[in-house]
C-alpha cells in the first residue's frame, strides 16, 4: 500500500501536466519479477488494474511463457497516471474530439519518480523487467537503444530521485538485476517483434529455473 502522503505528493507533482487518474502499482513483497511499464492507459484508469487492456492480454501471454503468475509479480510503470492528448478525428462522417493515450514526457516521469522509487524499495524485487524504452530509460538513464539491450541480463545501480528539492535522478547504491524487453503493445505496430518477445519470456523462465 502506498502511503497517502506519497499519493498526494505525486498528484501535486503531476498537476501541471495533462494526465488523469492515479493507479498504484500492484504486487507482493519480494516479487519474483518487478515490471516497469510506461503509464496506465484509458482502460487501466477505469478498471484500476495495471495492464488490464489490450497490452495486458499480451503481457499475460508473456507471463504464461515465463512460467509466472500475476500474484507473484509486481506490476508498475514510470508514470502512474494516464497521459492524454485531445485529438479530433472523423469517424463515420462525424467529427469527434476525445482523449487519446500518449507517451509520457521526461517531466512526467520525474514527477512520478517518488512513487516508483518507493514501490521498488519496499517490495525488494529479485529482478526488474523494463517494458519498452520509457521503462528502460527511467530505470537506467541509458541512451542505448532498446534494440541493443533487449533480452540481456544487466546488473547495475538504478535511477532514483535525488531529493524533492533537486528534482533530478541519481544512481542507487544497490545493484539491481535488470532484464529489458519490448513493451507488450509493440507487437500491435511491429508484429515481427512477437517471436523476439516470446524468446525473452523463455529466457526469463530459464533464469527463474521454472
Ligand atoms: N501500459 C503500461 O505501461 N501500463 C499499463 O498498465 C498499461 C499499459
Amino acid at each position: 500500500m502506498l502511503p497517502e502522503a506519497l499519493v498526494q505528493l505525486a498528484k501535486e507533482r503531476m498537476a501541471p501536466y495533462p494526465c488523469e487518474g492515479f493507479l498504484p502499482g500492484r504486487g507482493p513483497k519480494h516479487p519474483v519479477l518487478f515490471f516497469v511499464g510506461e503509464a496506465p492507459g484509458e482502460t487501466e484508469i477505469h478498471t484500476h488494474i495495471p495492464f488490464s487492456g489490450r497490452a495486458g492480454k499480451e503481457l499475460d501471454l508473456f507471463l504464461e511463457r515465463a512460467g509466472v503468475n500475476r500474484d507473484e509479480i509486481f506490476i508498475s510503470s514510470s508514470v502512474r497516471s494516464r497521459p492524454y492528448q485531445y485529438k479530433t478525428k472523423q469517424i463515420r462522417g462525424e467529427t469527434i474530439t476525445k482523449k487519446y493515450n500518449r507517451t509520457p514526457t521526461k517531466a512526467e516521469v520525474l514527477a512520478h519518480a517518488p512513487v516508483l522509487d518507493y514501490e521498488i524499495d519496499q517490495s525488494e524485487p529479485e529482478m526488474l523487467i523494463t517494458l519498452g524504452r520509457i521503462g528502460w530509460e527511467r530505470i537506467t538513464g541509458s541512451k542505448e537503444k532498446i534494440t541493443q539491450v533487449a533480452g540481456k541480463v544487466i546488473e547495475q545501480p538504478i535511477q532514483q530521485l535525488k531529493s524533492l528539492e533537486d528534482n533530478a535522478f541519481i544512481f542507487s547504491e544497490k545493484v539491481y538485476r535488470i532484464f529489458p524487453t519490448y513493451h507488450p503493445a509493440s507487437v500491435f505496430y511491429n508484429p515481427g517483434l512477437r517471436p523476439v518477445i516470446e524468446e525473452h519470456a523463455y529466457t526469463i523462465r530459464k533464469l527463474l529455473n521454472r
